[in-house]
């Protein structure tokens, strides 16, 4: 994402004020040292910079290497918490779980700011496997001062393609020199007035070739999408193919694959985020219920486009929706081919935002994305010393809900999901399937202390009760199904969830609300902190009725839910996700329990929780690491305007 500077002050520090004793309530936080509570509220169970400021997972550059290892690029500012002078930094898995830092934690930079072509920031890029000479390639966004994003009339030349490679396997990147013929290799844009022109998502696409032959003259094996939008009409992707397979820095403008109307959202009843004015890290993929589907042939496939709403969200939630879209394409006509969009959703309803998948051994499309603090006024940024991580690593599939019962309200209003009738009539719900990849929830079980809090049904008046094992820290995982009974009308069901990171002055409750549809993350009470958001976090989810027979029963709701110290993410029936952040003070606040609430109409029913599991402790992500990884903390001061570059922080 393009982050929007803020104007930050630098803290003053009052020598001696800071008490940073988490067994009494916070004093003046902001008083004490930077780096002082790095430890605090750090994730240690998931993929996290060593130090300094993180966004972007480099979009999609994430990729499988030779030997099946992963690499990892991310949106990097060592020793800054802010945003500024971006540079990619990586590090590589054999499994999604353990990770290692890229050439050392003290130094995990691999590409940065250079030449005139990227002097502003090396923005989000994606890697073709067998690029130039065969080797990695990443085409990337290089940026160069002027006007740059949305809100300012952008000129052509700010952000621009370019190309590097590797022959080490993604230790060092080499650009393309300078010039006619190399860097940058998209630098034209292909209509005027655009809103953004970035993160080149490259891909395969058996369909889109079958669709598109030799439209313009283009042959290649690979296509490529472009976000951005265009000012006072809305985002737009623009789709590219490579001209031929020969050349890797040549590729030919097909048009916009999606053109939306800015400010508007595909469902008017809050299933679909909106499209806000500017795409960023757009991405193309097909699944079926197993995973990725390269076949075109593929009848059960179904085709999504991701891509990152910018200036959608009323300004919160980094004003941005991370969004997918079930998509069928059409074409060519007009000499371009076009998705029409079938279902709209967010990836993640929290606070994570460009979210990318990529292809793992051609039949997995894994995604993961940046999960961004809640500390808009930077009031403990110096004393954490890091901002950000990602989330977890998923894998997406096509989830297909059967048997839904053809007579439920709104099926067939737009929303999250499309509906497809099957050869014996029976009606089944289709959507976007996300589980955490089994390589890290395996793990965690193996490595955690495993207990199995005594499953119950409760009758709604017994609001918080404790599990009988408490977690011992702040790195936990929760799993259960919860069912209700005694009704199937959603006004009279109970509300339902569990509490987590619990004391009595700190908690953050988990609840499904069936009356309204939602899954909520209640934070009010989270921390001691005022400085901390504590914004309630709205997921719509839906209890589908399942039919059997002449009756239906109503879909029960599978929770997980990680805590990773202050990350916390919580999973519903593979359909909805919601990662955001909790920052509780109190070293007492590690608790856990039910939570059951009576639904405001005051009917009577019941819901039970099986298959209860608390997993405690999890994994140390990065296990070369030592514990503590802070830097000293630079502040560059203000830039000179000419670059229009960066805050100092
Ligand atoms: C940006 O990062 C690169 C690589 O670490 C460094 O050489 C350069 O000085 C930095 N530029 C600024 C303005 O901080
Ligand atoms: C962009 O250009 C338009 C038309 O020339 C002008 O009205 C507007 O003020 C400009 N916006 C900015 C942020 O410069
Ligand atoms: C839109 O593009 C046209 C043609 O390039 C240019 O003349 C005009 O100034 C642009 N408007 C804005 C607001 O950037
Ligand atoms: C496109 O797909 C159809 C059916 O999947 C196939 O019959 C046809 O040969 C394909 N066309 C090309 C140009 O690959
Ligand atoms: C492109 O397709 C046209 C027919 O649609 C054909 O005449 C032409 O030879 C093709 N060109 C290439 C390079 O395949
Ligand atoms: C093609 O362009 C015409 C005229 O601009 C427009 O009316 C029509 O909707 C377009 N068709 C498609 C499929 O985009
Ligand atoms: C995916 O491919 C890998 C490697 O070829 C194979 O081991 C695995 O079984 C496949 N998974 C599925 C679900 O087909
Ligand atoms: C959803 O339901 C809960 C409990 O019935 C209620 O407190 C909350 O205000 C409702 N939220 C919305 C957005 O309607
Ligand atoms: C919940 O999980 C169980 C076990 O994996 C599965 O059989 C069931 O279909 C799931 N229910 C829903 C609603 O996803």
């Amino acid at each position: 994402m393009l982050k929007t500077l803020l104007s930050v002050s630098a803290p003053l520090i009052a020598a001696g004020a800071c008490n940073p004793d988490q067994n009494s309530p916070p004093a003046d936080l902001t008083s004490c040292p930077d780096s002082s509570l790095f430890s605090v509220w750090r994730p240690r169970a998931r993929f996290i910079a060593p130090e300094g400021w993180q966004n972007d997972p480099q979009g999609e550059r994430l990729y499988q290497r030779g030997d099946g290892s992963y690499h990892a690029g991310y949106q990097c500012h060592p020793n800054h918490y802010d945003w500024g002078n971006i540079s990619q930094c990586a590090a590589t898995s054999n499994d999604f779980v353990y990770w290692e830092d890229m050439n050392g934690w003290e130094n995990p930079k691999t590409i940065w700011p250079s030449e005139i072509f990227d002097i502003r920031g090396v923005f989000d890029g994606s890697i073709m496997k067998n690029g130039w000479n065969g080797f990695p390639t990443t085409i990337y966004t290089g940026t160069f001062p002027g006007p740059l994003g949305a809100t300012t009339n952008e000129s052509e030349g700010a952000e621009m393609q370019s190309i590097a490679y590797t022959e080490d396997d993604g230790a060092s990147w080499i650009k393309l020199p300078f010039g006619v013929g190399n860097n940058p290799i998209i630098y034209q844009w292909p209509m005027d007035n655009l809103t953004g022109f970035r993160d080149p998502y490259i891909f395969l696409s058996p369909t889109l070739s079958n669709l598109s032959g030799n439209l313009s003259g283009a042959t290649g094996d690979h296509f490529l999408t472009i976000s951005g939008g265009v000012h006072g009409l809305g985002p737009r992707l623009l789709l590219y193919r490579q001209t031929s397979n020969a050349d890797i820095r040549d590729w030919t403008y097909l048009g916009p694959i999606i053109s939306v109307s800015a400010g508007s959202s595909f469902s008017s009843e809050g299933w679909s985020g909106n499209y806000g004015t500017n795409f960023e890290t757009g991405s193309v993929t097909r699944l079926n219920e197993e995973g990725e589907s390269l076949d075109a042939a593929d009848a059960a496939a179904v085709d999504f486009i991701g891509f990152g709403a910018a200036g959608g969200r009323g300004g919160s939630h980094a004003d941005a929706w991370p969004l997918w879209a079930i998509v069928t394409y059409s074409g060519p006509a007009n000499g371009s081919i076009v998705a029409n969009i079938q279902a709209v959703g967010p990836v993640d309803w929290g606070r994570a935002y460009a979210t990318v998948p990529f292809s793992v051994s051609g039949n997995r499309s894994v995604l993961v994305g940046w999960a961004y603090e809640d500390d808009e006024t930077l009031a403990l940024a110096p004393q954490r010393s890091y901002q950000g991580s990602f989330t977890l690593f998923r894998d997406l599939f096509l989830k297909v809900i059967r048997n839904v019962d053809p007579d439920t309200p709104g099926l067939d209003s737009p929303g999250n999901w499309i509906t497809r009738t099957e050869t014996d009539g029976s009606v089944s719900v289709l959507t976007l399937g996300q589980r955490i990849v089994p390589e890290i929830t395996n793990e965690y079980r193996a490595k955690s202390t495993v207990s199995t809090p005594r499953g119950a049904t409760f009758g709604g008046s017994e609001g918080f009760a404790s599990f009988e094992t408490q977690p011992t820290g702040r790195y936990y995982a929760l799993r259960a199904t919860l069912t209700w009974s005694g009704s199937t009308n959603p006004a009279d069901m109970l509300i339902a969830g569990f509490r987590v990171l619990a004391s009595d002055s700190e908690w953050t409750d988990i609840l499904f609300q069936p009356a309204n549809e939602t899954l909520v993350i209640d934070r009010s009470h989270s921390s001691l902190i005022a400085s901390y958001g504590d914004e309630t976090e709205v997921a719509k989810l839906r209890l589908w009725p399942i039919l059997n027979g002449n009756t239906f029963t109503m879909q029960s709701l599978n929770l997980t839910i990680i805590v990773d110290n202050s990350a916390l993410e919580v999973y519903a029936n593979d359909v909805a996700v919601v990662t955001t952040r909790v920052y509780p003070w109190l070293a007492v606040s590690t608790g856990a329990g039910f939570l059951v609430l009576p639904p405001s109409s005051g009917a009577t029913s019941s819901v039970s929780y099986d298959h209860i599991e608390l997993w405690d402790g999890l994994i140390n992500a990065w296990p070369q690491r030592p514990l503590k990884t802070s830097k000293p903390l630079i502040d560059d001061g203000p830039l000179p305007g000419i670059w229009g570059l960066w805050s100092g922080v």
